[in-house]
């Protein structure tokens, strides 16, 4: 993919501020701190168009960039964020949950989790969730750089098997330190840009 032109658009707090027009959306879902902004930013070359943070909870909102005038990331805010009161995680959950099942801009959801870790219960009931309401889904294992290429491998198999990835959701070992996954992440998503 040829990066033309990159740029924040809107953080929406509702519905009524998401872009008007029909050009493609791309999510990105995962637990907080996993990478989610960091990936957009790898995947567009920018170096902190999308905030990134090494403390938890960075993306309150979501957040719409646009990508080429065609199509658009939205950075969702990260799940499993301990220090947020309840009442406020629920008021996010079905601000999420609405935007993720109601939105036909929406093509598909990168859901990230950690290579280094087992998925979260929160991870795995997302993973269903998105299978649920027919949302096309690709997961992408990430910071495969703080681990060594020989226990890749061993990881996504631990992951493949607690979130039970169909045969036709495809998985891709990530690092947004080392742009690893870049080209067969853009290869995967290429397909559902086109209008
Ligand atoms: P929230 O906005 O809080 O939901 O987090 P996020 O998922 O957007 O995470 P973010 O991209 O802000 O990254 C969190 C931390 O992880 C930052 O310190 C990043 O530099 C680091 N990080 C993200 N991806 C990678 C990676 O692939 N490798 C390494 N080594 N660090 C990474
Ligand atoms: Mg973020």
């Amino acid at each position: 993919m040829i990066i033309r032109s990159s740029e924040f658009i809107i953080s929406a707090v509702g519905p009524k501020q998401y872009p008007e027009g029909n050009q493609p959306e791309i999510a990105l879902a995962g637990r907080s701190n996993v990478g989610k902004s960091s990936l957009i930013n790898r995947l567009i070359n920018r170096k902190n168009l999308a905030r990134t943070s090494a403390k938890p909870g960075k993306t309150q909102t979501l957040n719409f960039y646009h990508i080429n005038q065609a199509f658009y990331f939205v950075d969702l805010p990260g799940y499993g964020f301990a220090r947020v009161p309840k009442s406020i995680k629920d008021q996010w959950a079905k601000f999420i949950e609405q935007y993720l099942s109601k939105r036909d801009q929406l093509k598909v959801v990168i859901q990230l989790v950690d290579l280094r870790h087992p998925p979260s219960n929160e991870d795995i009931h997302m993973f269903e969730w998105l299978g649920h309401f027919g949302i096309p889904r690709i997961v992408v294992t990430t910071k495969a750089d703080k681990i060594s290429r020989g226990q890749w491998p061993k990881h996504q198999k631990i992951i493949r098997e607690a979130l039970r990835v169909p045969k036709d959701v495809p998985m891709v070992l990530f690092s947004s330190e080392t742009g690893q996954g870049k080209e067969e992440l853009w290869s995967l998503l290429e397909p559902y840009l086109r209008v």
